[in-house]
């Protein structure tokens, strides 16, 4: 079993959160793209769904999904999106793929968040994977001496634009023992869009894709 195979029996499990007439938010990455792929099987049940990024609205509306304006809509019933590293506390670093700001956005609207992901993301404390932050590009500079007087080490992710047009740095070197006190420190930080730490609102639910089937954490 490949680990693109754990992602998608991850993303396949989660459709057993989706019900009728729901309004479905819908992440970014690869193990979301499993999501939406399996979301097209029962999209006669959905009123539609809210895309955290451009390249999910894309493949949404592939599938022939509605694609919903946030601004359209009220609070969703649920929230679909995978990680780059997971605790059992639910805490979760996201952004590898740079959509972190739209993501939170949306996660923000969303009753329940169901975070699916193959085992190899769970880790017993977060940092490992590069830390992503969006930043203003004025203030990429500045924003990066503040994240090295916390410990970090930021690197800037060349070539990559996000989807409002901002730039990303990368932290390594960070050992997130307190990740609510970190999200709420680099937040702070003038210039900064989001953090990727996902702690003060984690998942409600983590499904994780393994060779012996999928498990299930729940806060
Ligand atoms: C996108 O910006 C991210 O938050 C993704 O959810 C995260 O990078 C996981 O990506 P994969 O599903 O491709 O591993």
């Amino acid at each position: 079993m490949t680990q693109d195979d754990m992602k998608k029996a991850a993303a396949e499990a989660a459709l057993d959160y989706i019900d009728f007439e729901m309004i479905v938010g819908v992440g970014t990455g690869s193990t979301a793209n499993h999501f939406i792929d399996a979301l097209a099987r029962v999209k006669g049940k959905i009123d539609g769904a809210v895309a955290s990024s451009v390249a999910t609205a894309e493949r949404l509306k592939k599938h022939n999904i509605p694609v919903l304006d946030l601004n359209d809509v009220g609070q969703l019933a649920i929230y679909v999106d995978g990680a780059d590293e997971a605790t059992k506390h639910l805490h979760l670093i996201k952004g590898g793929g740079g959509a972190l700001t739209r993501e939170k956005i949306v996660v923000g609207a969303s009753e329940k968040f169901i975070c699916i992901a193959d085992y190899t993301k769970l880790v017993p404390v977060l940092g490992k994977f590069p830390l992503p932050v969006e930043v203003i590009p004025m203030a990429r500079s500045f924003v990066g001496r503040q994240l090295v007087k916390l410990g970090g080490q930021p690197a800037l992710r060349t070539g990559f634009t996000t989807d409002n047009g901002n730039l990303i740095l990368d932290v390594s070197g960070l050992e997130i023992l307190n990740p609510l006190e970190l999200e709420t420190l680099i937040n702070q930080i003038p210039g900064v869009v989001t953090v990727g730490l996902f702690a003060h609102r984690p998942a409600d639910v983590l499904i994780l894709g393994s060779e012996t089937g999928t498990q299930v954490y729940t806060a």
